[in-house]
């Protein structure tokens, strides 16, 4: 492909945030290799233990609010793309952090919601929450206790935004998926309609994940290297043009 594609989507994922000092899912020492999902995300666990649930991301939303985590470049170059390109750039994350907002991108599709956001169960309606969140707090909205809980999309619960996220795959022209394992639905799936929709595929992974014989091309290596690299190498519209680390792979 030559020139700018018009309409770009980008998937991250957790590889997006790790060099960042964020613990990725199912790498080796990833989060669930220390923590049940049944345990901490699921309505059931919830429902069973919400002070265990609570605990769990009071954990991860103190870490984030450490000064210590801050966007790395790959989210700094996104933004940068989204920014200068005069086509459409929508930025979809799987993660429940905050960096590509705080590395300058203007509009992020969180499908499995926000960390940094408390919703109250009776009436849906979500908060900006930077602290603990305690089943003993007062909803501000309902003004009871144990009405509280994290903004998060857990296993069994629909994805947030999907209208919005397939009215921006129809129109694809190239997709790429960053730093994640292919391994959740409905985001793994994504490439599959991108390439239906006859656009150019790439995932940039540090090593391949699970869903990786869908996409037409591929980049390997760290996000802050590649993703940087890639970013400028589009904005000089020389997409064409071989790269070291970047493989053409072979279809039928
Ligand atoms: N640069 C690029 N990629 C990296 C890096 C890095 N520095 N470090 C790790 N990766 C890649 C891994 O190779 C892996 O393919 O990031 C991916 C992380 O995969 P997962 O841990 O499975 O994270 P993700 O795909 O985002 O998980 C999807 O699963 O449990 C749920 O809700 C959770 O949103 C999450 C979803």
């Amino acid at each position: 492909m030559t020139g700018l594609p018009k309409n770009i989507v980008i998937l991250t994922g957790a590889g997006i945030s790790a060099e960042s000092g964020i613990d990725t899912f199912r790498d080796e020492g990833g989060i669930w290799d220390n923590h049940r999902i049944e345990d901490v995300c699921t309505p059931e666990a919830f429902k069973r233990n919400p002070e265990l649930v609570q605990e769990f991301y009071n954990v991860r939303r103190a870490a984030l609010l450490s000064p210590e985590i801050k966007p790395n470049a790959a989210h700094y170059a996104i933004a940068e793309l989204q920014n200068e390109h005069s086509g459409t750039v929508t930025v979809i994350t799987q993660n429940i952090d905050n960096l590509h907002e705080r590395a300058g991108s203007t509009k992020v599709i969180h499908m499995h919601g926000e960390l940094l956001k408390a919703r109250c169960i009776k009436t849906g309606r979500c908060y900006d929450w930077n602290t603990n969140i305690e089943q003993s707090d007062i909803c501000p909205c309902c003004h009871t206790k144990n009405t509280l809980r994290p903004h998060i999309v857990w296993f069994g619960e629909v994805p947030l935004m999907m209208d919005e996220i397939y009215k921006a795959i129809e129109k694809v022209d190239l997709f790429v998926a960053i730093g994640t394992s292919g391994s959740v639905y409905p985001a793994a799936s994504f490439v599959t309609e991108a390439n239906a929709r006859d656009a150019d595929t790439l995932e940039i992974n540090l090593k391949p994940g699970q869903n990786q014989s869908l996409f037409k091309r591929a980049i390997y290596g760290l996000a802050t290297e590649k993703v940087p690299f890639w970013v400028e190498s589009l904005l000089k519209n020389n997409v064409s043009r071989r790269y070291p680390g970047l493989t053409k792979k072979k279809f039928d």
